[in-house]
């Protein structure tokens, strides 16, 4: 893709020089607009979220590499740990949402730090999890609510982003319990 930029600016050269008043050509920078790729990877997340919350499992290899590698241990103990694969994170998902477990992703800012090449982006995302367990709304250990952040990789495959690495921070100071208060 650098060399096909370089080309382009190359193929710009011979106008540029013969119509000096017009405006300068674009800078390689522009040459894979990355508001493009914004708006396809903000799409990427929102999916992501979607399918983990509606549980559709065997729908995650269209969000997420088949070699993903997805680490939020600093959630600490109970809440995250590190998943080497798809087969892996599938599993690990799983263990967290099982049926009668309600969860949600809500998946806010998406900063695109830098399009690495056309098809590998790095991005911060903010996320708020909760997790309701009905039979256990009290428990902080089962229902519950964490603030946090992924340092993300990307890939473009098969005309969707998909997440291929993630490094998850707790961005609050620690896992929360704020739903149903303390009575009863
Ligand atoms: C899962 O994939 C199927 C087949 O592509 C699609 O019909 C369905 O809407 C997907 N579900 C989600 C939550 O994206
Ligand atoms: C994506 O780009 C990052 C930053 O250059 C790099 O560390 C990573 O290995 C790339 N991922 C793949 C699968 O090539």
């Amino acid at each position: 893709m650098y060399i096909q930029t370089a080309l382009a600016s190359l193929a710009l050269l011979p106008f540029a020089l013969c119509a000096p008043s017009q405006p300068p050509s674009p800078q390689p920078y522009y040459a894979y607009p990355p508001t493009q790729a914004i708006t396809t990877l903000t799409q990427g997340g929102y999916k992501f979220a979607l399918t983990i919350d509606s549980k559709q499992w065997s729908n995650l290899s269209q969000v997420m590499t088949k070699d993903i590698y997805y680490d939020s241990s600093a959630l600490g103990a109970g809440y995250g740990g590190v998943s080497v694969g798809i087969d892996q994170v599938t599993a690990a998902l799983e263990a967290s949402a099982p049926e009668g477990i309600y969860w949600e992703h809500l998946v806010t800012n998406l900063y695109l730090e830098k399009l690495n090449t056309p098809t590998n982006a790095s991005s911060i995302t903010y996320i708020t999890v909760s997790r309701w367990d009905p039979s256990a709304l009290h428990d902080i250990t089962k229902t519950y609510r964490i603030y946090y952040r992924c340092d993300d990789q990307w890939l473009l495959q098969d005309g969707s982003w998909k997440l291929d690495h993630s490094i998850v921070r707790n961005t609050g100071p620690r896992v929360e319990a704020p739903y149903f208060g303390s009575s009863s």
